[in-house]
């Protein structure tokens, strides 16, 4: 076998020596550029070794996972851990959620009746959220995913400032800067509120005026942040800048990149993030693999392509709250990913392989967990939310009141329900 370069695990192999059965782990294009879903896959038929072959040069093989495994500590690789695990901080992250919820409801109302806002407010809201997403990430994220169409906009501020506080710690910001950026990203389109619904709401194409109205919520949120003199100013810039381009083609000013405010460009990748992964009232939601691929053709003109490489990154392809599908057909909800090993999460397993409903349990990939045929669980594709009949919110819902399932280790059985629908019972709470 010619072999470029050999590291500890991972090998370069030329392409015309892969064979089936190999691990390819890392291929020498961008992953969203190439034809391949996953970037690790095991090599299953010739019409794959034909497109790496067409596509690549050279590639990495996981020889661990190709059955070559060599002699290694890797085993020993520490890897980071977060303060608590993603069960326990659940609560609290409810809880936070919560709190920023009614928050956001009571700026909205306080706008409607022509008051100000209480900046103190908005930042006690923001440190409890960024104390949630430093102690573990994953489930103020995981939260995220619970989408509710008729409360749009307050959701989306949350989720914003939630993913905008996740990344800046995946960025090793202080602590001071996280919560700047995720106080930004909470009142980033608070200008919406001075917009009309009909056009908020509106299922076709915006005519001109439509049009001018619904940008004019960047303007506007500048206006009613300016109002409130206990409001941070850098919240002030990013709800006016959150709309331009990095290519000087946004708005309201048609910006160049450099006089773009850093926040501004922050959250611009956060917000679309959120838009495209929501179902909205013109559009079903996508999956998170599909607004990553569709950032990062927008990188460098929309967006700051190095932010967008690294939200990539951040997000990995699997983030909490994805709904995957096995190679043996069954369907889960991703409950957390090991930093090191996003291609490994911890799965809520909650559809059969025929889609019916089955007792959920927690199968954690990264610890070699096998299904009742004794095959290792491998994902196989990814499903946008409220896919397959597939409410996330239900399930974390039962989890929350199973205090003893989300505190029990893994692989042992979140309790099953005598349900046959998906629908959670109420919204309440989420
Ligand atoms: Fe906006």
């Amino acid at each position: 076998m010619d072999r470029v370069t050999a590291s500890v695990e991972h090998v370069e192999v030329a392409v015309t020596d892969l064979h089936l059965g190999m691990y390819v782990s890392e291929l020498d294009i961008p992953w969203l550029e190439s034809p391949f879903l996953f970037q690790g896959f095991v090599i299953e038929s010739n019409e794959q070794l034909q497109q790496l072959k067409e596509v690549c040069r050279k590639v990495k093989v996981d020889m661990r996972r190709s059955g070559e495994r060599p002699v290694t500590d890797w085993e020993h690789v520490e890897e980071e851990d977060y303060e608590v695990a993603v069960e326990h901080e659940l609560r609290a992250a409810n809880g936070v959620r919560h709190s920023a919820h009614l928050l956001i409801q009571n700026i909205f109302r306080q706008i409607e009746r022509g008051k100000g806002i209480d900046g103190d407010a908005v930042r006690a809201a923001v440190n409890d959220t960024v104390s949630s997403v430093m102690r573990n990430p994953d489930a103020l994220v995981l939260l995220t995913q619970i989408k509710n169409k008729d409360n749009y906009t307050a959701e989306h501020c949350m989720n914003v400032s939630v993913l905008t506080a996740a990344f800046a710690r995946f960025l090793d910001k202080p602590r001071q800067e996280i919560e700047e950026a995720a106080y930004c990203a909470l009142l980033h389109d608070i200008g919406k509120i001075r917009v009309p619904d009909a056009v908020l709401n509106k299922r076709g194409r915006f005519n001109r005026e439509e049009l001018v109205l619904m940008q004019s919520h960047t303007e506007r949120g500048r206006d009613v942040l300016l109002a409130s003199p206990s409001v941070l100013k850098t919240a002030v810039d990013v709800a006016l800048a959150h709309h331009e381009r990095i290519d000087g083609a946004g708005y309201p000013y048609a910006l160049p990149r450099e006089v773009i405010p850093y926040y501004a460009r922050l959250v611009a990748v956060t917000d679309a993030y959120d838009a495209i992964t929501s179902a909205r009232c013109y559009q079903g939601a996508r999956s998170s693999f599909d607004a990553l691929q569709l950032m990062y053709k927008d990188r460098d003109t929309q967006f700051e392509a190095s932010l967008v490489e690294r939200y990539i990154e951040f997000m990995g392809v699997y983030p909490p709250g994805s709904i995957v599908e096995m190679s043996n057909g069954e369907v889960g909800i991703v409950l957390s990913v090991y930093p090191r090993y996003k291609l490994e999460p911890r799965v809520l397993l909650v559809l059969n392989r025929y889609k019916e409903p089955t007792q959920e349990r927690i199968v954690d990939l990264r610890h070699n967990a096998v299904d009742s045929t004794g095959h290792p669980y491998r994902i196989e594709s990814t499903h946008a939310n409220g896919s397959l009949g597939i409410d996330v919110r239900h399930y974390l819902k039962k989890g929350l009141s199973q205090s003893g399932v989300f505190g029990a280790e893994p692989s042992v059985s979140w309790r099953a329900e005598a349900c046959s629908s998906h629908r959670p019972a109420s919204d309440a709470d989420f």
